[in-house]
């Protein structure tokens, strides 16, 4: 969407995947608190996006959305005031039907710009926009008209098209949408959080600056996966050009947590200026070849095991794009590291079950 927003790919937190409709303004305000003393939001971390669950079931008696009374007493002007003083920004949810998916609060399906207009005199910056409970019609319909209404309120609004990839939004999403999912949700397993990056991957070719392909929200933290599983998944999202969306409880996290988010030339990959999406090169056995080019004649790689033994994975430039004779520099991104060796025509690891390498080879001149 060429609203001058996601010219990368969003970073920031969102409620959903750890605390679902448990939320309250509290919370919200220690989290962007948490985000800036850990460092997060100096790395990029900007967004602090409160989903489902935040508004009354009523509307008021001029038909506008209120914020639930029991559990954001002080309204979501002030929260928006108060990330705003910490240089983050808010992010909110609504539904493209007549109810959220939680049935907890009402969707905007015919109150599109009168909705907008709230969000924007909340100061509000990013819209996740859900799809349950809609009338029946086609998303490509009813999306555009909040594109609109965002437009027309007149404060740019990062725009999140929330409709599970079931219409191929990416096919229409560009101008519409500043991202849009490509799945279903993620659960907090490997098979889950797998499936969604190949479904993902299928749509590389739409992502482009402005408009991006969305896999869903982090798990990374939550606890369902493995140290390994985890760096995969964030490897992935990182070289997919995925928005990168924590859904941890980012108040409590381990170090082991920290450092997979916290990695600065990771998020570098996913922060890349041209924005080009990962594809599949090569999948053979339980090996994958993830490659996308990066700026500066520079393309990055994930070497993947997806199986439950250790298993050998082979980078062969004719695969990703590069001459076979090209001599290249490999930089590991896991071990921040670059390798001594210098690479001809291929570059083979060793990798444990579900594990994967993360590289970034440059050609030496
Ligand atoms: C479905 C979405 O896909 C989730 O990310 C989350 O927003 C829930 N709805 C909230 O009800």
């Amino acid at each position: 969407l060429n609203n001058g927003l996601g010219m990368t790919p969003p970073m920031g937190w969102n409620s959903w995947n750890h605390f679902g409709c448990n939320i309250d303004e509290k919370m919200i305000r220690e989290t962007a608190d948490a985000l800036v003393s850990t460092g997060l939001s100096k790395l990029g971390y900007e967004y602090v996006n409160i989903d489902d669950c935040w508004a009354e079931i009523s509307r008021d008696d001029k038909g506008n959305l209120v914020p639930k009374n029991s559990t954001f007493p002080s309204g979501i002007k002030a929260l928006a005031d108060y990330v705003h003083g910490k240089g983050l920004k808010l992010g909110i949810y609504s539904d493209a039907g007549y109810f959220t998916c939680s049935k907890k609060m009402p969707g905007s399906l015919g109150h599109e710009e009168q909705d907008a207009k709230t969000f924007a005199s909340w100061g509000i910056d990013y819209l996740k926009y859900d799809n349950c409970n809609n009338d029946g019609s086609k998303p490509v319909v009813r999306y555009p008209i909040m594109t609109r209404a965002l437009m027309k309120a007149g404060r740019p609004i990062f725009f999140s098209l929330c409709e599970w990839g079931d219409m191929h939004p990416a096919e229409w999403g560009a101008p519409v949408g500043n991202s849009w999912r490509t799945t279903n949700d993620i659960s907090d397993n490997w098979e889950s959080m797998i499936s969604r990056a190949d479904q993902n991957e299928v749509y590389a070719e739409y992502a482009r600056p402005g408009g991006w392909n969305d896999p869903d929200m982090l798990e990374v933290g939550n606890g369902g996966m493995t140290k390994d599983e985890y760096i995969v998944h964030f490897s992935l999202w990182a070289i997919s050009k995925a928005p990168l969306l924590l859904g941890c409880d980012i108040r409590n996290m381990t170090k082991e947590t920290l450092d997979i988010i916290t990695n600065k030339e990771v998020i570098a990959v996913n922060q890349d200026p041209y924005g080009f999406q990962a594809k599949k090169v090569r999948m053979e056995g339980d090996q994958e070849i993830w490659a996308a080019t990066l700026s500066g004649y520079r393309i990055a790689v994930v070497l993947l095991n997806r199986g439950p033994v250790r298993y050998s994975a082979t980078a062969r430039w004719d695969d990703i794009g590069l001459d076979p004779k090209t001599v290249v520099e490999a930089r590991d991104l896991w071990e921040h590291n670059t390798l001594r060796t210098q690479f001809v025509g291929n570059l083979t690891v060793t990798l444990g079950p579900h594990s994967c390498k993360l590289y970034v080879l440059k050609p030496v001149a």
